[in-house]
């Protein structure tokens, strides 16, 4: 039996300091193209934002992913078998979890491993009490960066690393394959990870996923402005800059910047970053996978498909990935 209170009294607080995003802002808008990290979206009403986004008509993963979670959840569970430690990566609301957690044969422990305290503390407050049988490990931290998995206290049969939403989609090439090889070292020998890829499709479909026709996706990209002048003092002009949304088909990809509108001075940490009109920032991509494109990430990773899940359309693919 485990409580709200037992989860809160076993979090694990690693959240970036504010040390931590000015030396990334920095560094990401002295490169050349000025860049800034997609992780800093999710503070508190980013997080909120994105929950937004998936409710719109046009956002079409998270509706497809957890139509077919449902549809592959016993298969799932078959091959998992009881008492695994469930770690997720990026967890947010915990509404994807919600069903794995329930379909599983007495899974032992939860650690939602998530950059937002805000998000992570209140899909714990929802499922604690769902299910009191599950040890809640929770760490606030960002998933990159290597972070210890707390033990149970109830020894696992394996780890089970669930990384959904096609998350992975965010990463470039390189930093993809080291993610995975961390997963791969995290997971161990006989671990399993369950990880959701976006299917390429479409570019029409694919580009009106990212720009919603009421505009929650452009807040939720100018959100990343407004955080960086609360927490590190940038002075960004929230009007003077424009959410763009592009799918590339050569990179197979989502290229999001945030465009200047007009030639501007914004200071972050005292030091003046000029923008010419029309410079982009780059603040994500989302990466769409062929079984070709992922095969290639797998190949580098040490890692293999033990099963795989496809919707049809929207195409959205589940992977069950072991050791290779
Ligand atoms: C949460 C990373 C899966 O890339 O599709 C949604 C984030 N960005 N709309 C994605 C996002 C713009 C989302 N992930």
């Amino acid at each position: 039996m485990s409580t709200v209170a037992d989860a809160l009294q076993a979090l694990t607080d690693l959240t970036p300091n504010r040390e931590q995003v000015l030396a990334d802002a920095l560094e990401g808008l002295q490169s050349t193209p000025r860049r800034l990290p997609s992780k800093y979206f999710y503070d508190a009403r980013g997080s909120q934002l994105f929950e937004q986004i998936t409710r719109t008509p046009e956002y079409y993963p998270t509706r497809t992913e957890l139509a077919l979670l449902q549809n592959c959840l016993p298969d799932v569970a078959r091959r998992v078998g009881p008492n695994a430690h469930v770690v997720e990566l990026g967890s947010g609301s915990g509404r994807k979890t919600a069903l794995l957690l329930a379909a599983l044969q007495s899974p032992v422990a939860y650690t939602p491993i998530e950059i937002s305290r805000a998000a992570l503390l209140s899909s714990i407050e929802r499922l604690a009490p769902a299910l009191p049988q599950v040890q809640m490990l929770p760490v606030c931290a960002d998933f990159t960066r290597p972070v210890q998995v707390p033990e149970p206290e109830q020894a696992a049969s394996r780890r089970l690393l669930f990384f959904p939403g096609s998350t992975l989609g965010n990463f470039a090439e390189e930093e993809a394959v080291a993610l995975l090889q961390a997963m791969r070292s995290t997971m161990g020998e006989d671990g399993l990870a369950l990880v959701g890829i976006d299917l390429h499709k479409d570019t029409a479909m694919i580009e009106a996923a990212y720009n919603d026709a009421a505009g929650i996706t452009a807040a939720f990209t100018l959100n990343l402005l407004e955080r960086l002048n609360r927490e590190i003092g940038a002075d960004f002009d929230l009007q003077g800059f424009r959410h763009q949304a592009r799918y590339s088909r050569e990179r197979l990809r989502i290229e999001t910047d945030l465009v200047s509108q007009h030639e501007q001075v914004v200071h972050v940490d005292g030091k003046p970053f000029h923008f010419a009109t029309n410079e982009p920032i780059r603040v994500e991509y989302s990466h769409k996978y062929t079984d070709d494109s992922f095969d290639a990430l797998l190949q580098r990773s040490g890692l293999q498909v033990a099963a795989s899940w496809n919707a049809p359309h929207p195409a959205f693919g589940l992977r069950l990935l072991r050791a290779r």
